[in-house]
């Protein structure tokens, strides 16, 4: 873990020492060697990794140290503390305060008592990912996650005692911004360039990070670089740079309902019988989000296939759509998934949309403003067209899988990934949006609510308002 060039120049200079390197964690690792990387951050990292060893403890998680006094000697010196990286205990309760490691596993509401200090280390995750540091960016959402769930505000270093998932380096955001009301890593980090480049250039829809990366290192800094540029765009991108302003308008949750509506008269139109249910940040009460998630069902198996295409059809012939893009299903375990038959293979799953929201012309937004003239919604001259663009995320399931899809769906990002790695690492189970599946008992466990996944998996059920880790 260290800037890919130095890493290109220490891995050539041991394997010529007749060291072995790989670049990818797998089973033949043994010792983990990083530079200017806290061990939460290694720990994070390594927790991310999707890997067949169940071994993972067995690991060394070394500091830089350790590899040059092994390069020197020219072979691997024995191990001592201080080469070993300091990860934080799992799960500590001292000092009164007891909490789990897990988000899974605690109750983490919208409204807290955190947010200036939230904020900070959620920018920090954010910047990390950025600069693709997944566990750096995953420990800062952990810390952040774990100050969300507290009682109330923290006023000093002490009340942080015993909490668990708090690294060396978010505890020095803490106490910084406790001192002086400000840090300067957040400070600083929130005026660079390469922050704010990034944080446009990925809020255009269909521009992930490492496009807005690449884009970055060609010397775009503004969206509005990229034709200056001659910069060749998908269809997501050009839709995502057509409607830019509106989809960096956060969706409210008026207009989530408005298109409840929508959709539902959609899908009971081309399925009669069929549900849609609210999921995401607005299920987990969230008054605004960047999209709006809905999850589509039929009570009986097998009457949801070929439903995706013909709900679109029905919005496209109403001119309702402004982007769609279907995508196949990617679920992998079909052959062993019992309520599945061959033919279910190619189904589609999921649409990524942009809606044309027609707004209501009077009290929009909950304001009491007069309704517009005709003409002015029209557009053209400046003036608000009358309607607005939309992210909007169509997901469609079979009702064997619909309690996994909802927990899946419903977030948070973090919440979910706490979940995955409960399952995983204490349960030696493996939980998607599609199923659980026992590896010790070598079946999958079926569920009809949410509630059923949360006992499976030996978890207390946390309702989606406190879900929002
Ligand atoms: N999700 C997913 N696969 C994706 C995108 C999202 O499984 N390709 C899941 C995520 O796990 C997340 C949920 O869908 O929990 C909702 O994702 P998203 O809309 O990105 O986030 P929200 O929590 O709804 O936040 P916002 O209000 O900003 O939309
Ligand atoms: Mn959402
Ligand atoms: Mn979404």
């Amino acid at each position: 873990m260290m800037g890919a060039s130095r890493r290109a120049f220490l891995s050539r200079l041991s394997r010529s020492k007749g060291f072995r390197v790989e670049d990818t964690l797998s089973q033949a690792v043994t010792h983990i060697v990083s530079e200017n990387t806290s061990g939460e951050e290694v720990q994070a990292w390594l927790e991310s990794q999707v890997t067949e060893r169940g071994d993972r403890d067995t690991v060394h998680l070394l500091d830089i140290t350790w590899f040059t006094e092994s390069m020197r000697e020219g072979c691997p010196v024995s191990i001592e503390d201080r080469h070993r990286l300091r990860v934080p205990e799992p799960s500590t309760q001292s000092a009164g305060n007891t909490m789990d490691s897990y988000a899974c596993r605690r109750r983490t509401p919208l409204q807290h008592h955190n947010m200036v200090l939230t904020d900070a280390l959620q920018l920090l995750s954010e910047n990390a990912e950025f600069c693709e540091n997944e566990g750096r960016s995953v420990a800062f959402k952990r810390a952040s996650a774990v100050l969300k769930a507290l009682q109330g505000p923290v006023c000093s270093l002490e009340d942080l005692r015993g909490l668990p998932c708090l690294g060396e380096h978010s505890r020095r955001v803490i106490k910084e911004i406790l001192e002086d009301g400000v840090s300067s890593e957040v400070e600083c980090t929130q005026q660079s360039e390469k922050y704010q480049a990034m944080k446009a250039l990925t809020g255009i829809f269909g521009v992930g990070v490492k496009t807005a990366q690449l884009w970055f290192w060609e010397g775009i800094r503004r969206p509005a670089d990229l034709q200056t540029f001659g910069k060749k765009l998908n269809r997501a991108q050009a839709a995502g740079m057509l409607y830019y302003e509106d989809l960096s308008t956060p969706v409210t949750r008026a207009e989530a309902d408005l298109l409840q509506g929508i959709v539902g008269e959609a899908v009971g139109a081309v399925l009669p019988g069929a549900r849609i249910t609210l999921t995401g940040g607005f299920r987990r009460g969230k008054q605004t989000g960047h999209d709006v998630d809905f999850l589509i069902t039929h009570p009986e198996e097998g009457r949801e296939e070929e439903l995706l295409p013909k709900v679109i059809g029905w919005l496209e012939t109403r001119d309702l759509l402004l982007y769609q893009k279907i995508h196949k299903n990617s679920y992998l375990e079909a052959k062993e998934w019992p309520a599945r038959s061959a033919s279910n293979m190619d189904r589609f799953e999921r649409c990524f949309t942009i809606f044309k929201l027609m707004l209501p012309r009077v009290a929009h937004q909950g304001s009491t403003q007069a309704p517009r003239a005709p003409e002015a919604q029209e557009g053209g001259t400046g003036e608000s067209p009358g309607w607005k663009a939309v992210r909007v995320d169509l997901v469609v399931t079979p009702i064997s899988q619909y309690a996994f899809a909802l927990l899946g769906w419903t977030g948070s990002q973090l919440f979910e990934r706490e979940l995955r790695r409960w399952a995983g690492q204490e349960k030696s189970m493996s939980l998607s949006s599609h199923a659980l599946f026992d590896s010790t008992r070598r079946q999958y466990l079926r569920a009809a609510s949410e509630e059923e996944i949360f006992a499976h998996l030996g978890l207390e059920f946390i309702p989606p308002a406190e879900r929002n880790a």
